[in-house]
């Protein structure tokens, strides 16, 4: 054991990201263009073209920092979600925004109040500033708000809710997820996370980032790697009332989103038919991927992400082990036994020939 650092950093078990293609290719053999990823959650589609042309534009002044208050981003969001501009905070992706609020809100000793099988950053971002984390118990592998709002503590200074939820794909209807700020303390931060919220159809859609103008300790979280395809750049952003928003102003590092990706967030904004286009193969994606299921006779969890949970045997060994025999047939997707489901694996939805590249490896890995 090292004698760095305080012991809630040397508690921290690192976080485990999807594996790179390039990666897989050298473990098991293989050429990288066979390789299917879909362990990530990124945009099949890869970046937008729109944000392509603006990034490369944007290249010929990288001598320069970038606008650190991001202005032209926040004025076109503001614009979008029809919030003043300084109620905005950008993220070097919306992990950055997490870990911001932790810094911003929490001090040592204090408690986080998250879902168990929430995403993994809440637990991690809970711990880098030396907070407690509770996991409220979830119902049906999704957040059980009433839970949630029973495990709040005396010191708990910062609720996370994923809506969507990654990994599990559960979702809160705006009704449940209002009533419950309703009922939070008020000195309690919430963080909304809906980095999937744009894979979201329209009936399930809520005007959350209205929802700040009301709830003084709400902070909606958003990113442009998912459905806006720019996972690689990492843009994201927050949107709450002045009060929270300048102190997480004060945090952040200054220049915490490069040059390229503000102005690649703006063109990717603007472009509603890269989203569409998106949002349709997601959904005809979602649709393969479950009829596959179906017939070969799998358990899934509903998901209103771009990936589906599914459940790949009954022992606990089940997901490590056909994810070794995805991966030697060049699939990658992503074992949740960290998460503590160790029966099942998570699989980004991909374009048609993907998902059915998929389907193909994980027929040969059951059989
Ligand atoms: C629920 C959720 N929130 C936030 C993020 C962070 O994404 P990014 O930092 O790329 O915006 C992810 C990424 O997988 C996620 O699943």
């Amino acid at each position: 054991m090292s004698q760095f650092g305080p012991d809630y950093i040397r508690a921290i078990a690192p976080y485990q990201a999807g594996k790179p293609i390039s990666e897989v290719a050298r473990e098991f053999g293989l050429v990288e263009a066979d390789i299917v990823k879909l362990a990530s959650n990124e945009n099949p589609f890869g970046m937008p073209e729109s944000a392509r042309r603006a990034m490369l534009a944007a290249a010929a002044e990288l001598g320069r920092y970038p606008d650190a208050n991001g202005f032209d981003l926040k004025a076109a969001l503001a614009a979008r979600y029809d919030v003043p501009a300084d109620w905005i905070t950008l993220g070097n992706g919306s992990n950055d925004i997490l870990e911001i609020a932790a810094h911003a809100f929490v001090q040592k000793g204090q408690s986080v109040v998250y879902s168990q099988y929430a995403f993994a950053i809440y637990a991690l971002a809970a711990q880098g500033v030396g907070a407690r984390g509770i996991a409220a118990p979830a119902k049906e592998y999704g957040h059980d708000l009433d839970a949630m709002a029973a495990a709040i503590e005396p010191d708990t200074k910062l609720v996370y809710i994923a809506n969507p939820n990654n990994p599990t794909g559960t979702f809160i209807p705006a009704a449940e997820i209002e009533a419950f700020l309703g009922k939070v303390p008020a000195h309690v931060v919430v963080v909304l996370d809906e980095a999937y919220n744009e894979y979201l159809e329209q009936k399930d859609q809520f005007e959350s980032t209205q929802w700040v103008r009301r709830f003084p300790n709400l902070i909606v979280s958003r990113t442009f790697s998912k459905a806006y395809g720019l996972a690689g750049l990492r843009v994201g952003f927050a949107i709450a009332q002045p009060a929270l928003t300048d102190l997480m102003n004060r945090v952040r590092q200054p220049f915490n989103v490069n040059a390229l990706a503000q102005a690649a967030a703006i063109a990717a904004l603007n472009d509603k038919a890269f989203l569409q286009k998106g949002f349709d193969n997601n959904r005809a994606g979602y649709a393969q991927l479950v009829a596959a299921f179906e017939e070969l006779g799998l358990d899934y969890l509903p998901s209103y992400g771009n990936f589906v949970l599914v459940k790949v045997g009954e022992d606990e060994g089940a997901g490590a082990r056909v994810n070794i025999a995805l991966l030697k047939q060049g699939v990658i997707v992503r074992p949740v036994g960290a998460y503590g489901l160790p029966r099942w694996l998570r699989i980004s939805i991909g374009l048609p020939e993907e998902n059915a590249r998929f389907v193909e490896a994980l027929q040969r890995a059951l059989a």
